[in-house]
């Protein structure tokens, strides 16, 4: 927020803080909401689009809108993105797993090493990662709706890429590093960002993933890639609910988002 804050006030607009669960009054006079970092609607989804619904029939522009919120709480959509064209990820989906769909994903992927998470998941919370050497007990069982993935050693090795766009336009890119010994690149796990100029070839891919959206551009999408062992990004998470911007890797940001608001209120 301190970091778009001028560049919004510089267009004429200004930003305040409300938390999601405000009473809707809170909401009143405003024309548009920008889902911040509201980092618990994964605990509580019904709730928080029901909230963005109240808040759209009060006449305020929600972005991204619910519509946009619901399609993109459930990972799932890496399959429709698949089919569509994007380069995805490998998943396989379950409505829970134990031990034996660990194993079975192993063998389906050809891979000895795999992460479960769950299919409405953010932070990397709830996320488990075996390996044929470290095999869930036998009574495990993940507890939730959930996909299996084959773990891809590049986000280790080079990191995951993160590709912010804007009304559909490439704001700016990040190379998110995990600390050593992990995998997970969030900074609650001690990941880091680096700076990060993507190849043509690499923003070629994930303009592409834009575009193949069952929808128009949002205001904002985070396109979120690892590498695959043939050398090719693929989508990990097209983020549109409550990304992190990381404007410390692109000054532009605030300028271009506050641009687009601006178009959007007319
Ligand atoms: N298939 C995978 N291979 C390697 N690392 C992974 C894989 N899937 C997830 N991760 C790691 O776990 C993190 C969280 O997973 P992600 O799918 O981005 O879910 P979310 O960010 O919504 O919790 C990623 O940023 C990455 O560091
Ligand atoms: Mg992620």
């Amino acid at each position: 927020m301190a970091a778009l804050r001028p560049a919004f006030a510089a267009a004429g607009l200004e930003l305040a803080e409300i938390d999601w669960r405000a009473p809707l009054e809170a909401f009143d006079g405003l024309a548009l909401v920008l889902l911040g970092t509201a980092w618990d609607y994964q605990d509580h989804p019904k709730e928080f689009l029901a909230r963005l619904e109240a808040l759209q029939a009060r006449g305020i522009a929600v972005c991204n809108p619910p519509e946009i919120v619901r399609w993109n709480a459930d990972k799932g959509y890496l399959r429709e993105m698949d089919e569509a064209g994007a380069t995805t990820v490998p998943t396989a989906y379950f409505m829970d797993a134990d031990a034996s769909d660990v194993g079975a994903a192993m063998d389906m992927f050809d891979t000895p090493s795999v992460v479960v998470k769950r299919r409405i998941g953010a932070g990397g919370l709830g996320q488990y990662r075996f390996s044929a050497d470290a095999m869930p007990d036998p009574d495990w069982r993940m507890g939730h709706r959930c996909m299996i993935q084959p773990f891809l050693s590049s986000v280790t090795e080079e990191g995951e890429y993160t590709f912010l766009f804007i009304d559909g336009a490439f704001s700016h890119g990040v190379l998110k590093r995990a600390a050593e010994g992990e995998y997970r690149i969030q900074s609650l796990y001690g990941g880091y960002e680096t700076d990060y100029t993507p190849s043509a070839e690499d923003l070629a891919t994930a303009q592409a993933v834009v575009e193949v959206l069952p929808f128009p551009a949002p205001l904002y999408c985070r396109i979120d890639m690892a590498r695959l062992p043939s050398g090719e990004l693929a989508l990990m998470e097209a983020e549109m609910i409550e990304p992190y911007f990381y404007p410390e890797q692109g000054p532009g940001l605030g300028k271009q988002l506050a641009s687009a608001v601006r178009k959007r209120l007319g």
